[in-house]
């Protein structure tokens, strides 16, 4: 085989077989243990010699099920609780099928009116999903660190202006950088944003009241108040360790007070604006000047997707828009959504977030994440119950936060001893959960955003950190 043309009668063969093995591979997820044993020496086995002449679709397409068949890890199943990592619910599975077939270029109108009007519908469905305020403007980006990225653009361009720079033009050499003040809940994301756009990592302040970096709003008004310069801060809706929350309300009056701009870090925490047990945490969200969400994470669209919102929504386009000869112009009123993302090339993400929304509507959303807040509290429980598991936050949304304590163990060991815990979980494979440190001490912290996590997966994984602390983990 060699021009792809001589392969167009197989496109019929190969795409059924693609779409009967995607099937078998999603109905599985359900069963699957979440790694295969020994996947990981197969993979590192492989030799893969750059093909001279092909073999075609079909065996090509065989070859590559057969490996995914074997060695995938199943992070888009329900016993996935590493990351926040979601699945792809069947409306966004089946849409984000048709993205490649179509294959739109979702840069703007003049090359796809599907894609761009898509792209309006879905960041507007968003906007109304957490009911944003109507001023606010947004944009569909790769994840929640380009969604960082964008809004975060917004605010130095703003902080330039105050300062009367225009930072797209001439840079920021001619500024000190920008106060950033966040709390220790800070994502890694924000930090790496922050740096690609030139405004200094070592800029940002983390003002911390406690081991476990809670945000010190006493002191961002005292900080705010020395600086005296335009600043940026970034509330955190959802940390990664517990699914705890800056106090945005609070933290909103002191930006206020101090004509900041406010940026709202909600990558999977913007979503417990949908359940009512847990709304309170977001109070204040639609005081920010921007916010962002992940796709990937509780909407359950496959990766990758992430969303920007912009509450003067004039400024996405002029954080990031360079215009050509060829290209339109910002003077076209239709929607050109690559004027006010960070790359020119991208994939129509919208038909994914649009037929999900479209299956499930708000109701069937709301019921998805007041379902993994019960399961939250479940594993909670359960964890509270086990002599040889120690809890160690609350359990404000969908992160357990825990570690194993055996009866007789003392404190001096315990890191190491979940140390261990966590490989001997990740080998097992029949579940996967990551470590982390939360108040310096190693634990444990499932997170719940799947849409296909039930009781019985929660349960599997206490059973198998339990059995693995007796069988593994003590001497
Ligand atoms: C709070 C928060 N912000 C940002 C990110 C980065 O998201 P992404 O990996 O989609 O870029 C994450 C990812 O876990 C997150 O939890």
């Amino acid at each position: 085989m060699a021009d792809p043309l001589a392969d167009r009668d197989a496109l019929d063969s190969t795409l059924e077989f693609a779409a009967n093995e995607a099937r078998r591979y999603v109905e599985a997820l359900s069963g699957d243990p979440v790694s295969l044993d020994g996947s990981e020496a197969i993979i590192e086995g492989w030799s893969d010699p750059m093909p001279e002449a092909g073999d075609g679709s079909l065996a090509a397409l065989r070859e590559l099920a057969a490996r995914g068949r074997e060695t995938a890890m199943r992070s888009s199943g329900p016993r996935f609780f590493h990351f926040v990592t979601g699945g792809g619910t069947p409306a966004a599975i089946g849409a984000d099928w048709l993205t490649s077939a179509y294959d739109q270029a979702a840069y703007a109108w003049a090359s796809s009116p599907f894609a761009a009007r898509l792209e309006q519908v879905a960041i507007d469905w968003l906007r109304q999903l957490f009911e944003l305020p109507a001023a606010f403007g947004g944009v569909l980006t790769t994840g929640a660190t380009m969604a960082n990225f964008v809004a975060l653009a917004a605010a130095r361009n703003w902080w330039g202006e105050r300062l009367g720079v225009d930072v797209e033009q001439e840079g920021i050499a001619s500024l000190s950088g920008p106060l950033i003040a966040s709390s220790g809940y800070l994502h890694p994301s924000a930090v790496q944003a922050i740096g690609m756009l030139g405004l200094g990592q070592g800029n940002i302040r983390r003002l911390v009241r406690d081991r476990v970096g809670r945000f010190d709003v006493e002191r961002l008004d005292r900080e705010l108040t020395l600086h005296g310069e335009p600043a940026i801060v970034i509330a955190n809706a959802g940390e990664v360790n517990s699914g705890d929350f800056d106090p945005i309300e609070a933290i909103a009056d002191v930006v206020e007070r101090h004509h900041a701009w406010l940026h709202v870090d909600g990558a999977f925490g913007l979503f417990a604006r949908l359940a009512p047990e847990a709304r309170r945490l977001t109070a204040g969200i639609e005081r920010a000047d921007s916010v962002i969400a992940d796709g990937h994470k509780w909407l359950n669209v496959p990766y990758d997707c992430g969303f920007a919102f912009v509450r003067q929504h004039g400024r996405l386009s002029r954080a990031l828009n360079v215009g050509a000869p060829y290209l339109p112009t910002a003077e076209d009123l239709h929607p050109n959504f690559g004027f006010i993302a960070p790359e020119n090339s991208r994939r129509a993400r919208a038909l994914a977030v649009w037929a999900t929304l479209r299956a499930y509507g708000r109701v069937g959303y709301s019921q998805m994440v007041q379902r993994h807040l019960a399961l939250a509290q479940h594993l909670a429980d359960r964890v509270d119950a086990a002599p040889d598991l120690e809890r160690l936050a609350d359990v404000p949304l969908n992160i357990v936060c825990f570690r194993a304590r055996p009866p007789g163990t003392s404190e001096e060991g315990l890191d190491e001893l979940n140390q261990r815990l966590g490989e001997a979980v990740r080998a097992d494979g029949r579940v996967c959960v990551g470590t982390t440190t939360y108040g310096g001490r190693v634990a444990l912290r499932p997170a719940i955003v799947n849409w296909q996590t039930e009781e019985r997966d929660v349960d599997l994984l206490v059973d198998v950190v339990r059995e693995l602390i007796t069988t593994r983990v003590v001497e």
